[in-house]
């Protein structure tokens, strides 16, 4: 409940609007109403209350997809009455689910041969999840089968500080030792010399980061396998380490705009790989994605068969039931835009975003960390002593420059940095393929108007607010 009490029951009910039958008449919003009203009535009330919402085309903050393309939307709507877990009921459904686990085993370089499997999700958050689990059970596995106390001791995880939120929930839920390896200033990805030493026997995997929810570099993931190939020779003694890719903001990204890049099952320590089909898989939110390499990186237990065209069919997930649509949509886009359309769409959103980051840069008030030559993401924090160039100081900081962007309808998030540098507050913007450059020019235009309005404004915050508009995606 938002309202006090003693607020009035006004703020309670809604008012019908003009011209509808029911119009005069109020309807709690709090309590179920005790009679039915009119569908387009229905309808109308909630279109009134979204109203005053962010238009999501200019949100920058969110790697979620904001667009996709008619004949998608017309098929997700078609689909949303159908169960994903339903594979009985609807094995076509299943088939594409099937299909897309494919690609992705294919995009993602595995062997040749092996016996990789994999899964939708709602998105990586439950992927992360799974292939946490998965981690956990074969490192138990491994380590009661070489005598090791596996009830004295936490199992531990080791993660960059830069992670995203879903890892702690990992760690909370399936109670893991979380070992945060700190970011400094200068580099907000994994550090791999300080990773090396939190490394022991309890150790059930390290994850390297393809694209961090902060500022959307990627960690050295080939220079990680180098070390842990070199640590599984030297420790034959002790479960196998192994590497998780999150590959939430860049799995469906990087494999289109920098193919040669290794940090896949290319990779022979990488067992599984995570993704968002919201994010850079250009599908409607929720959809994720979770890949293993090969079979034995899945333990048995976390596998239940359900029955799936008169036979079985192996299914691992969190969730239960859930629609279909978005696993329908995330095949329409593979099948629609294929190697070449994904490759076209991603190199222009990244032509786009190094076009906002020069510009940004180009201002001289900013110090960047990405400047959108890879992920698409500009991150930058003021210069200390940021000066205009006509020798004013700037007096303003990153939440009041969101403030200012927020008038124009683009939402900008301001943010402290994780551990280890978490004095810095950096701003975000992520581009997504549906900015176009006439978008871009329009919010360049505009960050350049906000800077000239803060030079002479009255009004500012002067206070980190910490957390103040935050970021989830
Ligand atoms: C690196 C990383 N991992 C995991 C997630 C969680 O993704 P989802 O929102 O698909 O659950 C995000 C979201 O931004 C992310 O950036």
């Amino acid at each position: 409940m938002l309202y006090g009490e003693k607020n009035k029951e006004k703020l309670r009910s809604m008012a019908f609007g003009y011209g509808s039958k029911e119009k005069g008449s109020v309807i709690p919003k709090y309590r179920l109403n005790e009679e039915s009203i009119d569908a387009e009535a229905a309808k109308a009330l909630i279109e009134n209350q979204l109203l005053d919402e962010g238009n999501s085309r200019l949100n920058m903050a969110t790697f979620c997809q904001t667009y996709m393309e008619k004949q998608a939307v017309e098929l997700m709507a078609e689909t949303l009455d159908k169960n994903a877990i339903d594979k009985s009921e609807y094995p076509q459904t299943a088939e594409l689910e099937n299909r897309c686990v494919n690609i992705l085993a294919h995009l993602w370089n595995a062997p040749k041969g092996s016996d990789y499997l994999g899964t939708s999700t709602v998105g990586s958050s439950e992927a992360c999840m799974l292939a946490g689990m998965a981690m956990k059970f074969r490192w138990r596995n491994q380590a009661k089968a070489l005598g090791m106390d596996v009830t004295g001791r936490k199992p531990n995880l080791i993660i960059s500080a830069a992670y995203q939120i879903c890892w702690e929930k990992f760690c909370v839920y399936w109670d893991i030792e979380m070992r945060v390896v700190p970011v400094s200033r200068n580099s907000l990805t994994l550090d791999l010399d300080r990773a090396a030493t939190m490394v022991d026997e309890y150790t059930i995997g390290i994850v390297g980061i393809l694209g961090t929810t902060y500022s959307g570099e990627y960690d050295d993931i080939k220079g990680l396998d180098e070390r842990i190939e070199a640590y599984n020779q030297e420790h034959p003694d002790r479960p196998d380490l192994v590497i998780h890719i999150d590959g939430a903001c860049g799995g469906m990204f990087t494999p289109f705009t920098e193919p040669e890049l290794e940090w896949d099952f290319r990779l022979p320590n990488v067992v599984s790989i995570s993704t968002s089909g919201h994010k850079y898989g250009l599908t409607y939110p929720g959809v994720g994605w979770v890949v293993w390499r090969d079979r034995k990186y899945l333990p048995e237990e976390l596998i239940f068969e359900v029955s799936y065209l008169g036979g079985q069919m192996p299914t691992m997930a969190i969730n239960f039931s859930r629609s279909a649509s978005q696993i329908v949509g995330q095949y329409y886009n593979f099948l629609r835009f294929g190697r070449q359309g994904y490759s076209h769409i991603h190199l222009k959103t990244q032509e786009i975003a190094s076009v906002i980051g020069d510009r940004i840069e180009h201002t001289g008030l900013f110090e960047l960390y990405n400047r959108g030559s890879r992920m698409p993401i500009i991150c930058y924090k003021l210069k200390a002593d940021a000066t205009y160039k006509d020798g004013t100081p700037v007096v303003w900081n990153l939440y009041d420059l969101s403030d200012r962007l927020r008038m124009h309808g683009w939402q900008v998030p301001a943010y402290p940095l994780p551990d280890g540098a978490e004095e810095v507050t950096v701003q975000r913007i992520v581009c997504r393929a549906d900015l176009t450059f006439n978008l871009a020019e329009a919010f360049v235009t505009d960050f350049r108007e906000c800077l000239e309005d803060l030079k002479h404004a009255h009004v500012l915050c002067n206070e980190e607010k910490s957390g103040a508009y935050g970021f989830t995606h």
